[in-house]
């Protein structure tokens, strides 16, 4: 039987890109209304930047499906700001070798070793808000929290250092995806100073781990593709990376989490049931497979659920090596291509604009997802993100009772990753 001819790319035949990239940062449906009119593979223009955007499993199982034909790609700003050391902007053998010694942060046993930590952080934010005598907003929490985890438990920073570290890496995270031209004075020039002094703080780390705390002992011994020890300067922009894809990430994930939660009282009830057989805190040795989904599947669904409505990373970037055929589209060589997760997982039939956990536990759920991305670059933190939310979940379900002050705006602001827009004020309830 012939092979059937790949259609032509469709396209929206913007040519400057100026008015989609407006419509691409104001508007949330940007991708899905697109999609509706041209189908799973078109490609538009965004202040100059020609870009492909795929949605639906089959078209991103054969980009991904791909390894050879594609590489990774980020935006000018974020390659800068990053470092041309980053994994993030690094292909083949040589990014292999970078993730071979990241990952040894995230192993088994470096999570068990995080989780006593992590234990205290949740417990000390349950204190703070049973004793506190006005609402607090449980997303700046989340952020402050997702922080900690980086900074203290992975990278062993306390007081001041964590502090400083904070400060700078808030100046440097407003210039990622901004114009790269360093103005004096412009954001982009300030996060490059930022980008300095997080630079020598990590390095500082990195030479006198505090006490022994922290997970860096770990990456010990690290080699490059060639065998050759990694040097500092390629160590601490690796790390930088982690601070970057792991904060705002996991933060939102939980922020987004505990909303729906306080938001869908029946679904909260649904996950007490459960919560309420778990034993809180965990036994030390069992705390990384305690509420795993063998022993929390309620929790496990709702999770999912965040994640398919909201999820904390909308899209990520490829470039094509040479031409292919993605979903029956012919899609040129030196082609940016933008896979669109959140448009990508309300596609299909069904009640996919509903929050409805329980559709992961049904027989038959149809509904792939790739929150934390798939191939060669998949997330390399997803184990600790889960860890982290499945702990700060039971712990403070199993500890409190919370309710939302009712005049606040819980609509989320999308980016860089979805967020309550009023912080989601919270209060115990009696
Ligand atoms: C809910 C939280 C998180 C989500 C949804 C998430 C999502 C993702 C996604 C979608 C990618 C793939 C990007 C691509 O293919 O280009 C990715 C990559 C990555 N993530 Fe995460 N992430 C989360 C938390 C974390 C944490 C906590 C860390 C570490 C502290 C982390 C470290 C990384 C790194 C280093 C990469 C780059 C991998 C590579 O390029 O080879 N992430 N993440």
């Amino acid at each position: 039987m012939a092979e059937s001819v790949p259609r032509p790319l469709p396209t929206t035949g913007a040519l400057s890109g100026a008015l989609e990239a407006m419509a691409f940062f104001r508007d949330p449906a940007f991708a899905k209304s697109r999609f509706e009119r041209h189908g799973n593979v078109f490609e538009t223009s965004l202040l100059g930047q020609p870009m492909v955007f795929i949605q639906g499993g089959q078209a991103i199982g054969d980009l991904l499906s791909q390894p050879d034909a594609i590489e990774g790609w980020w935006p000018q700003s974020v390659q800068q700001l990053l470092g041309s050391h980053s994994l993030a902007n690094r292909n083949g053998a040589s990014h292999r070798a970078r993730r071979r010694v990241v990952a040894q942060l995230f192993s088994a046993s470096a999570l068990q070793r995080y989780s006593p930590g992590i234990i205290n952080m949740v417990e000390d934010l349950a204190d703070e808000l049973q004793a506190a005598k006005s609402p607090l907003p449980l997303a700046e929490r989340m952020r402050r929290f997702a922080f900690s985890v980086i900074a203290s438990t992975v990278l062993g920073l306390e007081g001041d250092d964590r502090d400083e570290l904070f400060f700078d890496f808030e100046i440097w995270t407003r210039a990622l995806f901004s114009i790269p031209i360093a103005l004096p004075g412009s954001p982009f020039a300030k996060a490059l100073k930022a980008r300095k002094r997080l630079l020598e703080k990590l390095r500082q780390v990195l030479s006198q781990p505090v006490n022994g705390k922290g997970g860096l002992d770990l990456l010990a011994g690290g080699l490059d593709e060639a065998g050759i020890p990694l040097t500092d300067e390629d160590l601490v922009e690796q790390l930088l990376l982690l601070l970057f894809a792991g904060y705002e990430t996991t933060a939102s994930a939980l922020s987004c989490l505990m909303r729906e939660l306080l938001l869908n009282p029946p679904v909260e009830t649904w996950l007490r049931e459960e919560i309420e057989g778990l034993c809180w805190p965990p036994a030390p040795e069992l705390a990384t497979i305690a509420y795993d989904p063998n022993n929390a599947p309620k929790l496990d669904a709702i999770v999912s659920e965040v994640m398919r409505l909201t999820p904390p990373v909308g899209g990520f970037f490829r470039r094509t090596k040479r031409p292919l055929v993605i979903d029956g589209v012919a899609v040129p060589e030196n082609r940016v291509v933008q896979v669109a997760l959140a448009a990508s997982n309300r596609h299909g039939t069904g009640d996919l604009e509903t929050f409805r956990p329980q559709r992961h536990l049904e027989d038959g759920c149809s509904v792939t997802l790739m929150p934390f991305g798939d191939g060669e670059r998949v997330c390399l933190g997803k184990s600790l993100a889960e860890l982290e939310i499945r702990l700060m979940v039971v712990g403070l379900f199993r500890k409190l009772r919370l309710g939302v002050i009712p005049d606040q705006d819980f609509t989320l602001q999308q980016l860089p990753s979805p967020t309550p827009r009023d912080g989601l004020l919270v209060k115990v309830q009696d």
